[in-house]
């Protein structure tokens, strides 16, 4: 199987929500999974992408029993936040197939330019076609253009460490154990203490205090 990925800023007309990284082309290698050649093009989101990237995030995330099945309103809310730095989607023949987000986490002890990444989601089915691995790629390279420090995520115990990612004893998510908590230092040493990830993903959809379902 042959997966081409061709990374770009955004549709014309649509302005990236970051500024753009000089466009690039990466041919996948070889991963001897079951399709034929794909033409994927990993680009920002763009308004008319929202109502896809929910439902892709909806049914990528629907048979998963460990989630909550809130993660489409994680993103909605991060969006009407302001919090959504990297939103990246993953096309095929203009259909957007998945989805990653990127938002700020809070270090507490201080230290400033780390994100956590996720959901990410991919339609189950083009799910391990090489398409998750082509949006966390794309997304820690976006991450890097904008000298970010470092970045963390909750997820599956053997997915992320082939993206560099580590399980670290100085780094918490309360309430979460080590096994599932991954971080990547982009610059530096890890720094120690606990991390907070953007209130956002407390969205479930339901209207919050103050009417807001989003924040
Ligand atoms: C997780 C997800 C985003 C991965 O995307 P994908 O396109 O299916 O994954 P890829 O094809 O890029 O897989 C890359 C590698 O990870 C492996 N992999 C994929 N899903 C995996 C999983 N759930 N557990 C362990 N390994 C996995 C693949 O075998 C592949 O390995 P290789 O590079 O050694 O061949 C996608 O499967 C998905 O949307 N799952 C449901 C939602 C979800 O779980 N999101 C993440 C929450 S932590």
């Amino acid at each position: 199987m042959q997966l081409t990925v061709l990374s770009v800023t955004a549709a014309a007309g649509h302005p990236p929500r970051q500024p753009a990284p000089a466009t690039e082309a990466v041919r996948w290698p070889e991963t001897g999974m079951n399709c034929t050649n794909l033409n994927i093009v990993i680009r920002d989101e763009i308004d008319t992408d929202i109502v896809a990237i929910s439902d892709v995030t909806q049914a990528a995330f629907e048979s998963l029993e460990i989630s909550n099945h809130t993660e489409q309103y994680i993103i909605e809310a991060l969006r009407a936040a302001n919090a959504l730095p990297i939103s990246l989607v993953a096309e095929l023949d203009g259909q957007v197939v998945g989805h990653i987000a990127f938002s700020p986490v809070k270090l507490s002890d201080g230290t400033q330019g780390w994100f956590g990444l996720g959901p990410v989601s991919v339609e189950p089915e083009y799910q391990r076609k090489g398409i998750g691995k082509a949006l966390i790629e794309t997304g820690l390279s976006r991450l890097k253009n904008l000298k970010a420090q470092g970045c963390c995520l909750v997820g599956h115990p053997e997915y992320y460490k082939k993206f560099g990612f580590q399980n670290v004893d100085g780094l918490v998510l309360e309430g979460v154990p080590k096994e599932v908590f991954f971080v990547l230092s982009l610059h530096g040493p890890v720094p120690e203490g606990e991390v907070t990830f953007h209130n956002a993903f407390k969205a479930d959809g339901q209207p919050a205090a103050g009417g807001d379902a989003t924040r």
